[in-house]
C-alpha cells in the first residue's frame, strides 16, 4: 500500500476534522501518500482528489463540520455510479480508503469493496449514534452538549410561565440524543422510536401532574413514529388544553466545536484505521468498546440494530417530579 484515500459522507458531524487530521498524519507518519476526496462519493465519482499534507490538516481539530465537504449522493447507489468512482480510485494510484460517516457511508463502502475490489476502513462519524460495532460514535457526545445547552435554557422560559415545552432533537431513526438529553436536562418525558408512544398515558400524567406541576419539558426524538413535536403537541392539545410551546433544534445540534470526548475518539478511531488499511484488514468499521478498539465488519454496523439505553427512560421516570 502506497496511497490511501480519506473522504467524510453523510450527516457532518463535530470531531469529523478530527479524525481526517489523525487518519493524514498517521498515514504520514507511516511512510503513506494521502489523497483528499471531496464532498464524499459525489466527489468520489466527479474527480474531486487532492493530495494532503501535514499542514493540510493544520488547525482544523477544534471546528465542527468537515474541511473535506460532505453530501448524500444518489449517484452512488446506483452500480454505474460505484463503476465510476472506483476507475476514479484506481486512476488517482488510491489502494485504500478511509471512509468517516454512518450507516449509509458503510453501505456504500461495502458495496464499493465487494463490487469493485477496493479496500475501504471506516470510522464512525455521525450525531445520530446508530451504529453498531462502537459505544459512541463522533460527533454525538457534543450534539448532546450543544442541545442540553438549548434546553436549560428553554426551561428558563418553562418555569417562569408555567409552561409544557415539546423539544424536538435530533435522532432520524433512532432516541440516543433524546434519551441522553432527557436524563441530563431532567426533562419530564423522553417519546423515542424505540418506545411506543402512549399519547393518551402521556396526557393523563401531564394532567394528574397538574396541580403542583405546571411546566415541563418533553423531549421528542424527531424519528419518532408520531412524527415529530409538532404531531404530538397538536394531539396532546386535541386531548387536554395545556399552555406549550414546540422548539425544534435541528441543525443547530450538527455544527460546533467537538467536545474533547469527541475529539479523543476520533484521533485513537483514524489512528487505528490507518493501522488497520496497512495490516491488510478491509471491510470493518474500527470502533470502541469498554474503552477497547473494536473491528466490526460494515454488514454488521447497519443491519445489526444498537440498542439505547432504555433504564435512561425509567430513571428521568423516577426522578421528574
Ligand atoms: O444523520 C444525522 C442527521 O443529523 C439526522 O439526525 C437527521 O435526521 C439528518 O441527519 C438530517 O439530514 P440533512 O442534514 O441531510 O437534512
Amino acid at each position: 500500500m502506497k496511497r490511501i484515500g480519506v473522504f467524510t459522507s453523510g450527516g457532518d458531524a463535530p470531531g469529523m476534522n478530527a479524525c481526517v487530521r489523525a487518519v493524514v498524519r498517521t498515514a504520514l507518519h507511516s511512510g503513506l501518500e494521502v489523497t483528499g476526496i471531496y464532498r464524499g462519493y459525489t466527489g468520489m465519482i466527479e474527480g474531486e482528489y487532492a493530495p494532503m499534507h501535514a499542514h493540510s490538516v493544520s488547525n482544523i481539530i477544534q471546528y465542527g463540520g468537515t474541511i473535506l465537504k460532505t453530501t448524500r449522493s444518489s449517484e452512488f447507489m446506483t452500480k454505474e455510479g460505484r463503476v465510476k468512482a472506483a476507475q476514479q480510485i484506481r486512476a488517482h494510484g488510491i489502494d485504500g480508503l478511509v471512509a468517516i460517516g454512518g450507516d449509509g457511508t458503510f453501505r456504500g463502502a461495502v458495496a464499493l469493496e465487494e463490487e469493485c475490489g477496493i479496500p475501504v476502513v471506516g470510522a464512525p462519524g455521525t450525531i445520530d449514534n446508530d451504529v453498531s460495532g462502537t459505544d459512541y460514535t463522533i460527533g454525538f457526545d457534543t450534539a448532546v452538549n450543544t442541545a442540553l445547552e438549548s434546553i436549560d435554557k428553554i426551561r428558563d422560559t418553562a418555569y417562569s410561565f408555567d409552561r409544557t415545552f415539546y423539544i424536538e432533537v435530533m435522532g432520524r431513526h433512532s432516541g440516543f440524543i433524546a434519551t441522553e438529553v432527557a436524563l441530563a436536562s431532567g426533562a419530564e418525558y423522553v417519546i423515542i422510536p424505540e418506545v411506543e408512544t402512549n399519547i393518551e398515558e402521556l396526557s393523563r400524567r401531564l394532567l394528574a401532574a397538574r396541580p403542583t406541576k405546571r411546566s415541563n419539558i418533553v423531549i421528542v426524538a424527531e424519528g419518532d413514529e408520531t412524527g415529530g413535536a409538532i404531531n404530538i403537541a397538536k394531539r396532546l392539545n386535541d386531548l387536554h388544553n395545556i399552555d406549550y410551546r414546540i422548539c425544534i433544534l435541528g441543525h443547530v445540534q450538527r455544527g460546533g466545536s467537538p467536545s474533547a470526548h469527541d475529539r479523543i475518539l476520533a484521533c485513537v478511531l483514524g489512528i487505528e484505521a490507518v493501522k488497520t488499511l496497512m495490516a491488510g484488514i478491509s471491510g470493518v468499521m474500527v470502533g470502541q468498546i469498554d474503552h477497547d478498539v473494536r473491528l466490526t465488519p460494515f454488514h454488521e454496523t447497519f443491519e445489526k440494530k444498537k440498542q439505547v439505553n432504555l433504564d435512561f427512560v425509567k430513571q428521568l421516570g423516577i426522578l421528574a417530579k
